[in-house]
């Protein structure tokens, strides 16, 4: 019989994380609900103590979830750990998860402390979260560049105190796949009691080795991994949750077992991607628009012979469903309806109304719509409370002509105009918008990005945009792209301009 893998999704935690991938408590919820479908054991929803936004999702996502474990994250402070108590108070099934660094670079550097001190505070934390929970995580955190008998020490020692699940993260991904799971195997062997708790990976991307450590880690006895919908988390993220996934579900003779429902991989994916305006590397594995696309002529030929030539997956066991009705200005509510269902989107009768009619202008635009273009249009509600909203845009520009934009802009009921001349028109139409809006704003980063083939895609613009010392984000979609780039900088601009 198959052992039972765990699968902690922290997607809304390390995920989130994210510069400009912050989600508000709605969308936090939707997607909580899309992980209790997906099958994941454990959601960690938040980290409570940081900011009254995280606590409040705590709250919501553990009224709105029944099976999952609901997890809140703390750090070993006896603050942080009340609070995360308190925000898990509707939670049917709640987790804390507490912890502290025990590599010599956190104790040395961060701590200004020594390996005795850390140890003690490392039992006291589980001390203190076992007065709330039965079900207490300790994380020791940089336990991927600590020296294997001081963790064994402090692993030791948790579970004496009471920890169920002991965390192994790899914080600074510098593991390689073989030393994370010797050290695994380590913990196994000169742990006493270790049975008593659940060794669970935690796997950081930096060097690209997130998913392979987590396998090594399982290979040798973690039976819980950490892991968030397409990689997503600081940096280079962490371990991919479809990708853990599917390579149990492709290795039987790993003997591993997840509650996962592959079908409702692609849906989940492409949900998380468009809330949190992150688009998906067209390569990236399970989930990437071309994963399952096969260009070259001999592969072609292979997979129409007989597919398992050249695919080890079915596209059909991770929700790609090839043969769906494609989406055009002809399509009715049903079929969009029904496609929304496929991307794990469901609308009440009036939204669908309205999208639907948003679905049938773009549609006059643009051929077929996609995945992505409808996802868009299901966002494109939640931004329509926003305070500064574009009017109307009018720009012209050509070979030998000056770009200048005229803009329009509604802010709060009340109608600006400006116009302004650039060195393109993007450059015009962001001066016309400064002209209204007088802020010391700069652009820093600005992407724009045609996720289909056809010259009637949609152009989607990233835009990063810094103002008093922070960062704001900024994300638009538009068949036109310098109406895109003037939505984005108003979406940026709206995050801050209250
Ligand atoms: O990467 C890490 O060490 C973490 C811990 C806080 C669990 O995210
Ligand atoms: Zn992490």
């Amino acid at each position: 019989m198959a052992d039972r893998l765990f699968i902690f999704d922290t997607t809304l935690r390390d995920g989130e994380q994210v510069p400009g991938c912050q989600l508000n408590s709605i969308e936090k919820i939707e997607v909580a609900k899309a992980l209790e479908s997906l099958g994941v054991d454990v959601i960690e929803a938040g980290f409570p103590v940081s900011s009254p936004g995280d606590f409040k999702s705590v709250v919501e996502i553990s009224k709105a979830v029944t099976w999952p474990t609901i997890c809140a994250l703390t750090r070993a402070v006896e603050k942080d750990i009340d609070v995360a108590a308190q925000a898990l108070q509707y939670a049917k099934r709640k987790r804390i998860h507490t912890g502290i660094g025990t590599s010599d670079y956190h104790i040395r550097h961060k701590f200004n402390s020594n390996r005795d001190e850390i140890l003690e505070r490392a039992i006291a934390c589980v001390t203190y979260a076992k007065r709330y929970v039965e079900d207490v995580e300790f994380y020791a955190e940089d336990a991927g560049r600590t020296d294997n008998e001081y963790l064994a020490r402090v692993v030791e020692a948790v579970i004496r105190a009471g920890a169920t699940v002991v965390n192994i993260p790899d914080t600074t991904g510098y593991c390689l796949p073989e030393q994370y799971g010797a050290k695994i195997r380590f913990l196994r062997e000169n742990v006493k009691g270790i049975e008593r708790a659940i060794l669970s990976t935690h796997c950081h991307n930096d060097l690209g080795m997130a998913t392979a450590n987590t396998v090594q880690g399982v290979l040798n006895g973690a039976r819980q991994v950490e892991v968030t919908i397409n990689g997503i988390g600081e940096r280079a993220g962490n371990t991919s949750l479809e990708e853990v996934a599917m390579i149990f579900k492709s290795h039987h003779e790993a003997g591993i077992e997840t509650n996962i429902n592959s079908q409702k991989i692609y849906g989940i994916s492409r949900m998380v991607s468009s809330l949190m305006n992150m688009p998906i590397q067209p390569n990236k594995a399970i989930v990437g628009r071309n994963a399952f696309a096969h260009s070259s002529g001999i592969h072609q030929d292979g997979v129409l012979k007989h597919r398992e030539s050249y695919e080890i997956i079915d596209p059909k066991d991770v929700g790609i469903d090839d043969n769906a009705i494609l989406l055009t200005a002809r399509s009715g509510r049903a079929a969009l309806k029904h496609r929304l269902q496929l991307l794990g989107v469901e609308l009440e009768q009036d939204v669908l109304d309205k999208v639907y009619e948003d679905f049938l202008k773009l549609a006059d635009r643009k051929k077929d719509i996609n995945d992505d273009d409808v996802l868009m249009l299901v966002g494109k509600d939640r931004t329509a409370m926003q305070r500064i909203k574009l009017e109307y845009l009018q720009v012209t520009s050509g070979v030998g002509l000056k770009p200048v934009a005229s803009i329009c802009l509604n802010i709060a009921g009340e109608r600006f105009e400006a116009a302004a001349s650039g060195n393109g028109p993007v450059d015009a139409a962001i001066k016309a918008i400064k002209a209204i809006i007088h802020r010391t704003m700069t652009i820093q980063e600005f992407l724009i990005q045609a996720i289909d083939k056809g010259s009637d895609d949609m152009g989607k613009v990233h835009m990063q945009v810094e103002y008093d010392n922070n960062l704001y984000y900024g994300f638009a979609a538009n068949t036109d792209i310098i109406a895109a780039s003037a939505e984005a900088f108003i979406d940026a601009i709206n995050k801050f301009v209250k």
